[in-house]
């Protein structure tokens, strides 16, 4: 494991709440630098919640984060912006601004950051819409994408400014395999080339098992699992087992009723 000095981003003890939903509960989790970290877990389970505790867009009920040794977890708006630009978000519903052409939507960090230089805007947004095997789709708007389409946009837009730390919130999710198996190789070509830290969240256990240094699985809004890969088989838990190897249990299969409400009730069907 490596040392706590290491870690760019920590969340100490945070708790989230909606209303009496309880999503995350006293979540202790250090991200480290150059380390692609994978959060798997079911659907609802607060994934990206805590995704977005990272970069300000929800703020915890108790807890601190911390980005690179500062406590941002009380931060501003403006005060948040330094970090915002340091980070890549892409975001799971990936986001576009639909009055705006795909170059307008990738180019939207480098604007905000200050960035005007037409020339050098035109040859970003090549170059990363290239990556993501876009490049000449510049003009289109965001409707007349495919949803595979809008998300490799997103995650053009969210590397544009070549980010120290990548937030990918079901990166893989629609797209085909070959697609899907690009994407796990540009994670892992950008943090071999760039040190880019990234936070994987994903359902697909493939791109879970292909990109991780670690995974982490949230529960119940816990921390229920932390190995590498390899490790995933040694885990005991059955909740861990079951989900890496999508098993339901009988409870949850007995739930596939299809709209009968009990046999009871079909055999009265049959006798009417
Ligand atoms: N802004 C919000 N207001 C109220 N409840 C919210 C809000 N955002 C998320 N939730 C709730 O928090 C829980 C966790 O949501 P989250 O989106 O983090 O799930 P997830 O693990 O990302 O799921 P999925 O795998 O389906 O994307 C869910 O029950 C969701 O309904
Ligand atoms: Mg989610």
């Amino acid at each position: 494991m490596p040392k706590r000095d290491d870690a760019i981003i920590r969340l100490k003890g945070v708790r989230k709440t909606f209303n009496s939903l309880v999503v995350l509960e006293d979540l202790t989790l250090d991200i480290y630098r150059g380390q692609t970290t994978v959060v798997i877990g079911p659907s609802g389970c607060g994934k990206t919640v805590l995704l977005k505790h990272l970069v300000g867009l929800l703020r915890p009920d108790s807890g601190s984060i911390f980005f690179d040794g500062a406590d941002i977890t009380r931060l501003s708006e403006s005060e948040l912006t330094p970090i915002r630009h340091r980070v890549g978000f892409l975001f799971q519903s990936s986001a576009l601004f639909d009055s705006m052409t795909v170059a307008q939507n990738v180019c939207l960090p480098l604007m905000e950051h200050g960035v005007r230089a037409k020339e050098y805007l035109e040859q970003r947004c090549r170059e990363v819409l290239r990556v993501v095997g876009l490049d000449g789709l510049q003009g289109r708007m965001p409707e007349e994408l495919s949803g595979g389409q809008r998300k490799r946009v997103a995650l053009a837009r969210a590397i544009a400014l070549k980010p120290e730390v990548i937030l990918y919130d079901e990166p893989t999710t629609g797209l085909d395999p070959i697609r899907a198996d690009l994407i796990n190789e540009l994670i892992l070509k950008l943090q071999a080339e760039l040190k880019t830290t990234a936070l994987v969240v994903t359902h697909d256990m493939n791109s879970a098992r292909k990109v991780a240094d670690r995974i982490v699985m949230l529960y119940n809004g816990r921390i229920v699992a932390d190995t590498t890969p390899g490790g995933l088989a040694d885990v005991k838990d059955e909740t861990v087992a079951r989900f890496v190897e999508g098993r339901a249990t009988q409870e949850e299969l007995n739930e596939l009723t299809y709209g009968r409400a009990s046999q009871g009730s079909d055999d009265e069907g049959k006798d009417a």
